[in-house]
């Protein structure tokens, strides 16, 4: 039995229009069949033995978080509201705190609100497999075959191989390198036969019990672990929502686990401790607009169209037309964004600098 840990507290601003302040990436139906990213990665836990949910979201997104667990009927362990985003240690700090409090040293699945995931029987057959690891006091890691040098990702590098077959020692941990960095570890992996790639990319999901997450963040950034215990020293329950105290988690340090404890734990760690599950579960994180297109249902042109669109001599374009009729005429890789009050228009090539939009607009806030 495991506690599926849930950070849902991200702002998606590469997929804006679609994902803004107040809806988020995470909460976004993408897919045909109805249900949000978020809802899609409580569901895909279906088969595996596991409590229920506890999620980690900013106060602002409470009620839609809420809302769209209770869709789902699946219950959950709390909803932790933070009132600023801290970054993914301390969010998970919180949960690994809480699991710790109510005496119970979980192991905790800490999953990403956003990512899709096509064969969730591979999902779940990786998941068994790090559970039994994670059992055994082992900090578990997910490891996605690298498939170009993507900058945006954590890279994994494979050691010696687990009895049993079920995994591989971690022999480092490289968050977000430059590209030439990138380049060199894909250039690495060419040289080896398939199936023994060396590098692998870090999924963002990590399998460990609350207590080995906590040494290690104490070990590494005593500052947020500090932080964190003071946030949860007068938690406010208020029927789903577990609010923490305000001043004390504005105060703890930004960071990421993949800066603040991976990357310092896997330079130092005795080898057998932290360890790599591969997952080839046609994983995505939905980065941007070229790989929600990937994602989606394509016609025959290559075109991905959602809503009320007509198009003619048209290929490999994204539409998502919310409120009004798109049409498309002789374009070829573009991505068309119509929303009530804002229109995207961009080559699919360049729609990760999305990103520059929404600064402009922030900094004209
Ligand atoms: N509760 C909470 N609070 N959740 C957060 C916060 C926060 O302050 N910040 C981010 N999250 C959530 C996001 O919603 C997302 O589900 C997840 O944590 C990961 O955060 P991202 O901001 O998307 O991280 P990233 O994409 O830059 O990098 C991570 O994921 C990559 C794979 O997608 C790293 O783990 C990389 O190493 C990894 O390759
Ligand atoms: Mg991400």
């Amino acid at each position: 039995m495991f506690l599926p840990i849930i950070l849902a507290g991200g702002c998606g601003t590469r997929l804006w229009p679609l994902s803004r302040g107040n809806f988020p990436k995470q909460f976004l139906t993408i897919q045909d069949d109805g249900l949000s990213l978020l809802q899609h990665t409580i569901t895909r836990l279906k088969g595996l033995n596991h409590a229920a949910p506890m999620l980690i979201c900013n106060e602002e997104h409470r009620f839609i978080a809420a809302e769209q667990v209770r869709q789902l009927g699946c219950g959950h362990s709390g909803i932790f509201l933070e009132p600023v985003g801290r970054n993914t240690a301390p969010a998970i700090a919180l949960a690994a705190l809480k699991a710790v409090q109510n005496n119970d040293d979980a192991v905790l699945l800490v999953l990403a609100a956003d990512h899709v995931i096509e064969d969730s029987a591979a999902f779940v057959a990786s998941v068994e497999q790090a559970s039994i690891l994670a059992e055994q006091g082992k900090l578990v890691t997910f490891g996605i075959v690298a498939k170009n040098p993507e900058t945006g990702y954590g890279y994994i590098q494979r050691g010696a191989a687990l009895p049993q077959g079920t995994g591989f020692t971690v022999a480092g941990f490289v968050e977000k390198p430059n590209l030439a960095t990138a380049e060199r570890y894909l250039a690495e992996n060419a040289d080896l036969a398939h199936g023994e790639d060396k590098w692998y990319w870090n999924s963002g999901m990590f399998m460990f019990k609350a207590s080995r997450y906590l040494a290690a963040l104490l070990e590494y950034r005593p500052d947020i672990y500090h932080a964190c215990v003071a946030a949860m020293a007068n938690q406010d329950v208020d029927h789903d929502f577990v609010r923490i105290n305000k001043a004390a988690f504005i105060a703890c340090p930004d960071d990421s686990i993949d800066y603040a404890v991976m990357e310092p734990l896997c330079a130092n760690a005795d080898s057998e401790d932290v360890v790599v599950v591969p997952m080839d579960a046609g994983w995505n994180d939905v980065g941007g607009f070229a790989a929600l297109w990937q994602v989606s249902e394509q016609d025959e042109n290559g075109n991905a169209f959602k809503g009320d669109v007509k198009a003619f001599d048209t290929k490999n374009t994204l539409v998502f037309g919310e409120d009004k009729l798109v049409a498309t005429v002789g374009v070829e890789d573009l991505v068309i964004i119509n929303t009530k009050d804002a229109v995207l228009v961009a080559h699919k090539d360049k729609s990760q600098q999305v990103k520059e939009i929404v600064n402009q607009l922030k900094a004209e806030q």
